[in-house]
């Protein structure tokens, strides 16, 4: 979820709308906001996108100078008009925005219904209106600190009371949240970007921080109401015009603008002669290099994808055992971290809650923790001790492209980077992978090039209901990219299979005219690959192959086949990916979904 809030001299509806659109990434199930009319403190809330709630307000404006706003993704209670927020209590005095979840929300709902309050909605939020309503003896920022202190579970708050109009109080615990400072007015926001047209003086909470606005300043203080002073981040960087530049969609212009992703994310990490890899950026001395005895790649989603194809890079590359977890997991499963485990997040916004708490979880047990992430500032990055941005720039679209392709080029110079010190690969195969990698954007290019062919075969799969990719080694870990790509954006369900594993018992499930991606990039693993692939075919399933340019051995045991220019095996999921991409996109286009926002999704989840 996002949140945004005003307190100053100007129509502050306007200023909490072009701040939930910046915010809309974080979720899109409903919006809402509150502002100080002369009628009082006055909701406006919709159900489905900001657009909705926009052409509420269009017909009746909330006219005021201070408001809350709220764009959701739903977890307690479904997206509907009243679980959305601001809630209130019952007065309608009191209202709040939160994004984050109270664990303990259910206790204290009994307990303030035993009060005689009434719940309207299914949210833990809702809780939280109650409980500072409840705590309210004439001021507000000791009431929300006693409601707090009650509260267990992650949240950013922003509070309005209609006792105080010339307060809005903010709270950060676990959820992002930053304060941004101007001059008669100031605001708060889940990220910068939503304040940022505002001004570049800000103030990044911690955890435990609250923040006091009024028109005219902001207070600072601890949960127990000590003053405490923050330093003024100043914002140096330009919010870059969100404009698809042509594009139908956020995700077709991310896609093709991974070239340069590539060439900004591998840039100064090249040497003057293109022949090592350096990382300026690391504090992480060759000495701690040496000492690491295992590696741990830690992320979710489409960044847990990168990580598979990490570790059999640090693998090859370092020789250096490597597990990879999805993030909601790791912390769970007691993993064994030593002060000699390297733990590597890798996370696109720097944001996401379960990251963020494995994170933490290897750096309390001693492990030193890098992160891979595209967010510069982001919660990720502070806290990590070491991390490698990937300059892939803002991505919009729900479904990761060019952050994912980026994170992979980070894996190999890191990869690379670790071989150098350890001396695990001789330099000529150090050289020989940089000069394949600077020319990875061009080959792209030329996939990029073919995408009408791959529109054709995505409209023929897009009328399937169920589809299988397979592959094995790195072409597995990119199926499962592939197959993860499709699924959010086009709703066809699909499964990626390790193509040696589907004899053992996912053959069941291949029947007449099934379409059947098959990755055949890797050389060693060709000729087993083709065995599998025989044995869909003699099922009836529908073969489309991604293959190497040149092989033309394939295409004659498939029924088409999509060519990839040729590199290195190790680097192939940089170019193997693309294709798929594509394909989803132009599934996705064909079923006439919404690509950028897919349903259920949001672009960062900060809850657990
Ligand atoms: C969400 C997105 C996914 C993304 C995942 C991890 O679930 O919908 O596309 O891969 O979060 O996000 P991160 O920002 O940590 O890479």
């Amino acid at each position: 979820c996002g949140i945004v809030g005003y307190i100053g001299h100007r129509d502050s509806q306007a200023i909490l709308i072009e701040g939930l659109k910046k915010l809309e990434y974080r979720g899109y199930d409903s919006a809402g906001i509150a502002v100080f009319t002369k009628n009082g403190l006055e909701v406006k809330k919709a159900k489905g996108r900001l657009a909705n709630l926009e052409s509420e307000l269009a017909g009746a404006p909330l006219e005021g100078s201070a408001g809350i706003g709220h764009t959701r993704w739903a977890t307690h209670g479904k997206p509907s008009d009243v679980n959305s927020h601001p809630h209130t209590d019952n007065s309608s005095k009191f209202s709040v925005v939160h994004n984050g979840i109270i664990e303990n929300y259910l206790g204290l709902k009994e307990e303030l219904q035993a009060k005689g309050h009434v719940f309207v909605s299914e949210t833990d939020t809702e809780v939280i209106a109650h409980l500072v309503a409840d705590e309210y003896d004439g001021d507000i920022v000791a009431a929300v600190q006693r409601a707090v202190a009650r509260m267990r579970g992650a949240y950013a708050l922003g509070v309005l009371t209609e006792y105080e109009p010339d307060k809005l109080v903010a709270v950060r615990y676990a959820s992002p949240l930053v304060i941004g400072i101007g001059e008669g007015e100031n605001f708060i926001g889940s990220d910068i970007p939503a304040i940022l047209e505002h001004t570049r003086n800000v103030f990044i909470l911690n955890d435990g921080d609250m923040a006091i606005l009024t028109r005219d300043g902001i207070e600072l203080r601890d949960l127990t109401g000590n003053l405490i002073s923050r330093e003024i981040f100043h914002v140096d960087w330009d919010l870059v015009t969100a404009e698809k530049a042509g594009f139908d969609h956020f995700m077709l212009k991310e896609i093709y603008e991974q070239p340069k992703a590539y060439r900004d994310t591998m840039g100064a990490r090249l040497n003057d002669t293109g022949n090592r890899v350096v990382l300026p950026e690391l504090t992480m001395t060759e000495e701690d290099i040496r000492s690491i005895r295992n590696v741990h790649i830690v992320a979710c989603g489409t960044a847990y994808h990168a990580g598979l194809v990490g570790k059999s890079v640090i693998e090859k590359l370092a020789r250096i055992p490597v597990e990879t977890d999805v993030a909601s997991e790791y912390r769970y499963r007691a993993p064994i971290i030593t002060k000699d485990t390297l733990v590597i997040v890798v996370s696109q916004s720097g944001e996401t809650a379960d990251t963020l708490a494995a994170l933490r979880e290897a750096q309390r047990c001693g492990a030193r923790v890098l992160a891979i992430t595209n967010v510069v500032g982001s919660s990720v990055a502070r806290e990590a001790n070491d991390v490698i941005t990937t300059w892939a720039g803002p991505e919009i679209a729900v479904a990761s492209t060019k952050a994912y392709t980026s994170q992979l080029i980070a894996f190999y110079l890191l990869g690379l980077y670790m071989a150098q010190v350890l001396g695990t690969v001789e330099d000529a195969v150090v050289s020989e992978t940089i000069t394949a990698m600077q020319a990875l954007p061009e080959q792209v290019e030329a996939i990029l090039e073919q995408a009408e062919v791959l529109k054709g075969i995505a409209e023929a799969v897009s009328t399937h209901d169920n589809l299988f990719f397979i592959g094995r080694g790195l072409d597995y870990a990119v199926a499962v990219e592939g197959s993860l790509k499709l699924k959010e954006i086009s709703y066809i369900h699909s499964e990626a299979y390790a193509a040696g594993e589907l004899k053992h018992g996912t053959l069941a499930l291949i029947e007449e005219g099934i379409p059947v991606i098959a990755l055949a990039t890797q050389e060693e693993l060709f000729e087993k690959t083709v065995s599998n692939i025989k044995e869909v075919k003699a099922r009836g399933a529908h073969v489309i192959g991604v293959v190497n340019d040149g092989d033309v051995e394939l295409a004659k045991s498939v029924d088409s086949t999509f060519a990839i220019p040729k590199t290195l095996a190790l680097l192939t999921p940089a170019l193997a990916v693309v294709p798929l991409q594509l394909l989803s996109y132009y599934a996705s286009l064909a079923r006439g979904n919404d690509v950028d926002k897919p349903r259920n999704l949001a672009k960062s989840v900060t809850v657990e």
